[in-house]
């Protein structure tokens, strides 16, 4: 943690990381101290701080260079310009820079500064070299500042530098898991020049202006397998029903509420390589929305009538004209899983369905994790429970693998 007024937002993103399961090591520099208290962060993290590059007793305990490596990534928030200077020029003159120059771990970057300060071509300069040995950005981004100066420089948000460690953490799995699913499938991904759009997400639709009828999709899933896109070389547009994510940073998101919207967008970013829907789709809609708040006057509750949503999935996936190459559909089932997952592949038009299964009991909405099995024409192939990430950073070695051997 580098010393700067976003230091606040980095107690917010320990909190995060926590609550996901993560133990988290705290190294502030002394400039961080002048904002945010070692104890704030030690309560936060639930583990001691670490200052002092001369302790003896952090020296014996676990030694600087222990420190920097015994983590699976390192994390700096905020990286001041001071702070990107001293790693650009391998400097270690306290303990959160000798920590950096020490670790054989990878490193992922949020910087916040001045504006003025962000765009100085010494900045500049340090980040280039940064960005060359192979060090993660996450931000900084546009806005305010608490300079009272507006432009790129601002921290990004806990959330987003969340998504952004568990985008690394992925990827680094992946290159160490020694399983026959990672096999040339992670490691050949490549979806270079092509253009990828996702659907994720829940759907919400309105019954009046304060109601609407909705699901408990989280969208989690959706948004992993956009980032593993964008990472893998595509060009990404994710259409994301209401969400509680922060948008993936490399990656075009269009906001949307109903299933019609959904529908309008996916149109509009036609005409791409690979679809996969993964949004939970309402099937039904309100036939006639209250144009004003349906008020409790009668004695009677009132009566919803619905009517069929349009199904975005088969629409794209009987494209006479500009059908993407391959087209992804989920099936979220209770019984039955292969068989009924087969049904929909037949039905929907797709090239391949993810199943899982959502009998009582089970995490998949809402949760971090998710057991799937892969359903294609020719294969049933049940893959182990994975996290959210690594299921999109395989299926995404699937379907890159899939759409050069149909070329
Ligand atoms: N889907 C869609 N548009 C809809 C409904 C579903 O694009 N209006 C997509 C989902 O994104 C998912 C797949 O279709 O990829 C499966 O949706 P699901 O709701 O499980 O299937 P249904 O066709 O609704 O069948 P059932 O509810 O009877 O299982």
């Amino acid at each position: 943690m580098g010393g700067g007024i976003s230091a606040y937002k980095t107690l917010d993103l320990i909190r995060r990381l926590r609550e996901r399961g993560a133990s988290v090591r705290v190294v502030m520099t002394n400039a961080a101290k002048q904002f945010i208290t070692p104890l704030s962060a030690a309560a936060l993290s639930g583990d001691k701080v670490y200052d002092d590059l001369f302790s003896l007793t952090d020296e014996t305990e676990m030694g600087h260079i222990e420190l920097s490596r015994a983590a699976d990534l390192v994390v700096v928030a905020p990286a001041t310009a001071d702070l990107l200077a001293r790693m650009a020029n391998g400097l270690a003159n306290d303990l959160a820079s000798t920590a950096l120059l020490a670790t054989d771990k990878k490193t992922l970057v949020a910087p916040a500064m001045n504006v003025r300060m962000w765009l100085h071509p010494a900045t500049q300069r340090n980040l280039a070299t940064l960005r060359a040995q192979g060090m993660l950005f996450c931000g900084p981004a546009d806005g305010e500042m608490a300079c009272g100066e507006y432009g790129p420089g601002r921290m990004s948000e806990p959330l987003e530098i969340v998504a952004a460690i568990e985008a690394a953490l992925t990827t680094s799995t992946l290159l160490d898991l020694p399983t026959d699913l990672s096999k040339g499938m992670a490691r050949s991904a490549s979806l270079s020049g092509r253009h990828v759009v996702v659907t994720a997400g829940p759907t919400h639709e309105p019954i009046d202006p304060v109601r609407y009828i909705a699901n408990r999709s989280s969208g989690r899933q959706g948004y992993a397998i956009a980032q593993a896109a964008h990472a893998a070389g595509a060009r990404v547009t994710l259409i994301s029903g209401p969400v509680a994510i922060a948008d993936p940073a490399g990656v075009k998101v269009v906001h949307v509420n109903t299933a019609e919207e959904m529908l309008g967008a996916v149109s509009a970013a036609l005409p791409a390589d690979i679809f996969v829907a993964a949004a939970a789709v309402a099937d039904w809609r309100v036939d006639a929305v209250g144009a004003t708040k349906i008020k409790k006057t009668s004695a009677d509750p009132p009566v919803l009538r619905l009517i069929e949503n349009p199904d975005i999935l088969s629409r794209v996936a009987h494209l006479a004209s500009g059908r993407p190459r391959l087209v992804v559909g989920f099936a979220a089932e209770t019984d039955d899983l292969e068989q009924n997952a087969r049904k929909k592949l037949v039905q929907k038009g797709c090239d391949l369905i993810v199943a899982n299964s959502v009998a009582m009991g089970s995490t998949t909405f809402g949760g971090a994790s998710n057991t799937v099995q892969i359903v294609t024409r020719e294969s049933n192939e049940p893959w182990p429970e994975m996290s959210k990430h690594e299921v999109a950073a395989q299926l995404v070695g699937r379907l890159s693998q899939m759409l050069d051997n149909t070329l």
